[in-house]
């Protein structure tokens, strides 16, 4: 899948397209100010999850680029219940020049890309959220000067963000190792089609259940929540699972010096992370914030066919 046909997965894009939508983040992200690349182009934002982040960079992003877009809360649409995913997609077509969804089954998007004639972004489904894994490497770029060769650990659940990370380093060439509880691993078969990456670019996958020997000579250190948006019902028992798997400053200081400490946010303060861990002085965790906002706007250029940074 070309990114002007949209992007649901980190697998969509090459190592090459990768770096070339860092260069552009970065190119824009120095610009800063307003330009007119995306004039008189829509996106509908056509969420099923709540969303800080993903909304409101989605929508400064097309502001800054002189076009525009719309919101459409899943009350108002009620997608696959008040309306088919596919004439849903097929209408919304007709109005806009791309779809940025988020979804609880990774498949609405896939489903939506399909009927859709506009490209469709992934802006978080319950396997993979591309647009965060695409905005923490253009962080780990400005802090460490490079990827390849780097080691990011991530310690927790093998969700949705892990999958999009373990895809995006194996691409360019970072090692990943990942501690897990047992029955929270990342699956199969994201694993494989990571290994396959990582034959390419000479990146080492390793998985693991003990979250100190993954963060042994990391250069960042990587968690995110226990309990993912739609996975409410099985908080009790995963926050019993996920007990020994809490990032404090004791982890972060067996990294290597210097290593970042990372979380896509929001963040829950005393589960996943130590209270207090986010104002680490290693803690990056608002420059990836701002991050999805020049990584977006990249991807925003690239898919609805502006012009080319
Ligand atoms: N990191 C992220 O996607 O945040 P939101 O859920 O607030 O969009
Ligand atoms: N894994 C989290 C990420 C939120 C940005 C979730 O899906 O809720």
């Amino acid at each position: 899948m070309a990114i002007s046909t949209g992007l649901l997965s980190v697998a969509d894009l090459t190592s090459l397209e990768i770096q070339h939508l860092i260069e552009s983040a970065a190119f824009l992200k120095r610009g800063r100010k307003a330009n007119a690349l995306l004039k008189g182009k829509t996106i509908a934002l056509l969420f099923e999850k709540p969303s800080l982040r993903t909304r409101a960079s989605f929508e400064v992003a097309m502001w800054q680029l002189g076009g525009h877009a719309i919101y459409l809360s899943p009350a108002e649409v009620g997608l696959g219940k008040r309306e088919s995913i596919s004439d849903v997609a097929r209408t919304l077509s007709r109005f806009v020049n791309g779809i940025v969804a988020r979804t609880f089954a990774h498949e609405t998007v896939e489903l939506l890309a399909k009927y859709g004639t506009v490209p469709v972004i992934n802006g978080l489904s319950d396997y993979e959220h591309p647009c965060q894994a695409l905005g923490d490497l253009l962080t780990i770029v400005e802090k460490k000067g490079d990827l390849k060769g780097l080691r990011l650990a991530y310690v927790g659940d093998g969700n949705n963000v892990a999958r999009s990370l373990v895809l995006a380093a194996a691409a360019v060439g970072m090692d990943f190792s990942i501690a897990s509880p047992p029955g929270y691993e990342l699956d199969k078969s994201a694993l494989r089609r990571a290994k396959k990456l990582a034959s390419q670019s000479g990146a080492k996958i390793a998985m693991m259940s003990e979250p100190r020997h993954a963060v042994d000579n990391a250069d960042v250190l990587y968690t995110d929540v226990w309990t993912s948006m739609g996975q409410e019902a099985e908080s009790r028992i995963r926050r019993r699972a996920f007990t020994s798997y809490q990032v404090d400053a004791a982890l972060l200081s067996r990294a290597r010096e210097g290593a970042l400490f990372m979380h896509p946010l929001p963040a829950h303060h005393g589960e996943e992370i130590a209270k207090g861990l986010l104002d680490h002085p290693q803690s990056v965790v608002f420059d990836q914030a701002e991050n999805r906002l020049h990584i977006q706007k990249a991807i925003l250029v690239r898919a609805l066919g502006g012009k080319p940074v």
